[in-house]
């Protein structure tokens, strides 16, 4: 059964997932670390100009520890969420000086960089490193949450560490950097808030909020 979810999740991805997205060409960790920080809290396809104008600034983290607060600032004019800016000159300040300019390759010293918690770290370990790391974003919470119909906000531990039990029984050992971008790319474009394409999607067959037509109770909201 996990492997099953995982290679339906894979084989969505080869033929309807995005392959083409900037930080994709080179998934050396600087680049992979700044195009997480950016789409933490924006959507692809805002972020994707800033992405580029940024990495023609500070093409490593040696010229963005460098740069002024002022310059990494009025890069990511528009983006808002102007603390994930500040985190991430504080990171690149500390990488260059302490690591030598070398992104650490664990889940533990990755979550030691200002604005990287645990989702993040465990997308730039699967994507630039290749090692079995889980997601749990927003998106993969709806997937997730939907698919086995977890009831309660994912703001309560209980539910939350449900979701990242979920999240790591089906990461796979192989493809880990396409397995998750496929399952944010799932979350961004099928299983969508308001408008999920059951129809078009590859766990339609056992997913428990689509067989009992609750998809829109899931995740459940904050209690009030
Ligand atoms: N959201 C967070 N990380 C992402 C990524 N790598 N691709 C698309 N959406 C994302
Ligand atoms: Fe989401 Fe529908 Fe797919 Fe279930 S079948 S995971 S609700 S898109």
């Amino acid at each position: 059964m996990t492997t099953d979810f995982a290679s339906r999740i894979l084989d969505w991805f080869d033929h309807h997932g995005r392959h083409d997205l900037p930080w994709q060409q080179d998934t050396s960790p600087y680049r992979v670390w700044v195009s997480e920080i950016m789409l933490q809290q924006t959507q692809v396809k805002t972020v994707i100009p800033y992405y580029q104008r940024f990495l023609n600034a500070f093409p490593t983290v040696h010229e963005l520890a460098a740069a002024t607060e002022d310059e990494v600032l009025h890069l990511w004019t528009g983006l808002g969420y102007y603390a994930r800016a500040r985190n991430l000159h504080k990171a690149a300040k500390y990488v260059s000086e302490q690591l030598s300019g070398v992104f650490p390759d664990s889940l533990e010293a990755l979550q030691e960089l200002p604005g990287v918690g645990r989702s993040t770290a465990g997308a730039i370990l699967s994507i630039a490193h290749g090692q079995r790391a889980s997601i749990l974003d927003g998106n993969v919470k709806r997937v997730l949450a939907r698919f086995h119909a977890v009831e309660g906000w994912p703001g309560q531990r209980a539910v939350h560490d449900r979701l990242w039990d979920i999240a790591e029984q089906y990461t796979p050992a192989h493809r880990c950097a396409d397995y998750t971008q496929a399952m944010m790319d799932l979350g961004a474009t099928l299983c969508t808030r308001a408008a999920p394409r059951c129809e078009d999607c590859p766990l339609q067959a056992d997913c428990a909020a689509r067989s009992s037509g609750t998809q829109r109770d899931f995740p459940g909201r904050k209690p009030r």
